[in-house]
């Protein structure tokens, strides 16, 4: 008997050293962490249970017959972060480049299956060279196994990838399915065809930083949601961020409480919109004064910036904040903007998170680059994730909300349950100088007169007063007191049920 524990023992070291020591070595001289010591990180002291140590691949081809390394490139399993499930893969870049073998995706099929039974996340930790080149369709059938398996998962359990390494190829395709991308800078990238491809097909000379790095996709594609300095900064992240999420769409998020009472007031907020309306300020402020302990989990927050969202908690409970950055662009609405807060929008939804709606927003940015990129459609993305919307959701106009991003924006017309503005909002189909120069057309000529009735629109419109007489507006509040306002709505709204009628599934405008 003791020689059978003893050589499981060897069976286990030989699978936890992977590709062997030497590949390790160039892994940590990379500034990187093994696929082992990223778990070891990522999950409660003492809590992996790891599945599939002894997994072989099982191709015979290229010498690979005699090439077989126990786990083949991936570490499986579960765990908990913070005493809560989650199920993860951590690929082995030691193994074959951690690349994906028919033997390895059944690897991340089975933690997949498990998580969607039992209800709980999944965290794919990336690192590899994509399909394993000598199995060739198989390899291929494999990812597509993981595909399917992430549009099943999708608005059932969270999914979150960390990519770690690369990630290329129609590899980048499952990450793309997940809720969140996370990325390392400096060593990790993804993209769909390499900078040597790029260069044959387009001329285009790019390095691989460039074209796929995590500061490209942090700020200009917006495939990527935040980039970490470093893998241990990463996963100290990814624990705290994974402390707001349900472990599945049945479920309430946590409640985490804090010392930061409900009632609290904050008299700074009374002069943080300043007089003149075309004057900028930063919406993140608000934000920070109003949400527990001012902590404020921004995500893509160097993308698109004149639209914030991120996770914050108010009384404990978890919240999605979107907010107009009157900061940026004034704050208006375009494409990408859009685009990011839809798809957060729909998150919150699928998974029981309220949202928490800062409305200052002058409008949709007109011009011909957002017609010809289709701001009608995207645009429409943000509408309709607001509209199908049936979590809690209480919006606060803290200045402008015009024309129909004033619709869009959680109004009360799309089921905004408590909707509150500030005494100085301006709510109205268009700024007064735009609206006088289009109805009193015939005065152009005179501008004191035209002054006089812009003054005139000013007054009959550019206020909170009649929204609030129709009761689109449930009350106008002190901005000093909107911590405490929305705190009493979520309470209120804790047990809201609403439901959307039966169908296969929406048609949101792609
Ligand atoms: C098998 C692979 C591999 C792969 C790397 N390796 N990628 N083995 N299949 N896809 C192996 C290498 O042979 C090497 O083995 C070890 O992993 C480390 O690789 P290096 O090249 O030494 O590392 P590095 O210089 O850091 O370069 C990493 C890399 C490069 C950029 C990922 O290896 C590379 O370009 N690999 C090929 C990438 C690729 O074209 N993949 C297919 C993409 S298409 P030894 O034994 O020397 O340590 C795809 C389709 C998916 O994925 C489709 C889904 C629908």
């Amino acid at each position: 008997m003791h020689d059978i524990i003893d050589q499981l023992e060897q069976k286990r070291a030989a699978a936890r050293l992977g590709g062997g020591q030497r590949r390790i070595d160039a892994q940590h001289a990379k500034g990187k962490l093994s696929a082992r010591e990223r778990i070891e990180l990522l999950l409660d002291e003492g809590t992996f249970e790891e599945w599939d140590m002894f997994v072989e691949h099982r191709c015979a081809d290229f010498g690979m017959a005699d090439n077989k390394i126990p786990g083949d490139g991936v570490v499986t399993g579960y765990g908990m972060i913070n005493g809560r499930l989650v199920f993860v893969f951590s690929q082995d870049f030691t193994v074959f480049g951690g690349a994906l073998s028919e033997a390895h995706a059944e690897k991340i099929c089975k933690v997949m299956d498990q998580a969607m039974r039992v209800g709980a996340p999944v965290i794919g930790l990336n690192d590899s060279g994509g399909a394993r080149i000598q199995e060739g369709v198989a390899s291929l059938g494999g990812y597509a196994e993981v595909f399917q398996r992430n549009v099943m998962a999708s608005g059932v359990i969270p999914q979150i990838s960390m990519i770690m390494g690369p990630c290329a190829g129609g590899a980048v395709y499952s990450p793309a399915m997940t809720d969140f991308i996370f990325m390392v800078k400096d060593s990790s990238y993804m993209f769909v065809t390499g900078p040597e491809v790029v260069k044959t097909v387009t001329h285009e000379e790019v390095t691989a930083e460039e074209l796929g790095g995590a500061i490209s996709h942090t700020t200009k594609s917006g495939v990527a949601d935040l980039a970490f300095d470093n893998d241990v900064d990463a996963i100290a992240l990814l624990r705290r961020f994974f402390n707001y999420l349900p472990l599945n769409n049945k479920e309430k998020p946590p409640v985490r409480m804090s010392g930061d009472p409900a009632e609290r007031l904050d008299l700074s907020l009374d002069t943080l919109v300043p007089d003149n309306p075309n004057k900028a300020y930063d919406i993140k402020e608000l934000i920070y004064k109003v949400v527990d302990d001012g902590d404020f989990f921004e995500l893509q927050r160097e993308h698109a910036k004149n639209i914030v969202i991120g996770f914050a908690r108010l009384n404990g409970q978890s919240v999605g904040i979107v907010a107009n950055n009157p900061m940026i662009m004034a704050g208006c609405l375009d494409i990408k903007s859009s685009i990011k807060a839809a798809r957060f929008v729909r998150f919150c939804d699928a998974f029981n998170i309220p949202v928490v709606t800062f409305v200052d927003v002058p409008g949709f940015m007109p011009g011909t680059a957002q017609e010809y990129g289709g701001i009608i459609k995207h645009g429409a993305k943000l509408l309709y994730a607001y509209a199908e919307c049936t979590v809690p959701k209480v919006t606060v106009i803290t200045r402008k909300a015009y024309g129909g991003a004033y619709d869009v924006m959680s109004s009360k017309h799309l089921r905004g349950d408590v909707n509150f503005a500030w005494p100085n909002a301006e709510i109205a189909v268009m700024g007064a100088k735009g609206a006088v120069e289009i109805i009193f057309r015939e005065d152009k000529g005179d501008p004191a007169k035209l002054a006089a009735k812009e003054a005139e629109y000013k007054a009959r419109f550019a206020n909170p007063f009649v929204a609030g007489a129709r009761g689109f507006i449930d009350d106008v509040i002190q901005p000093h007191e909107t911590r405490k306002r929305i705190c009493r709505s979520l309470a209120m709204l804790k047990d809201k049920k609403l439901e959307n009628p039966w169908r296969k599934h929406g048609n949101i405008p792609l």
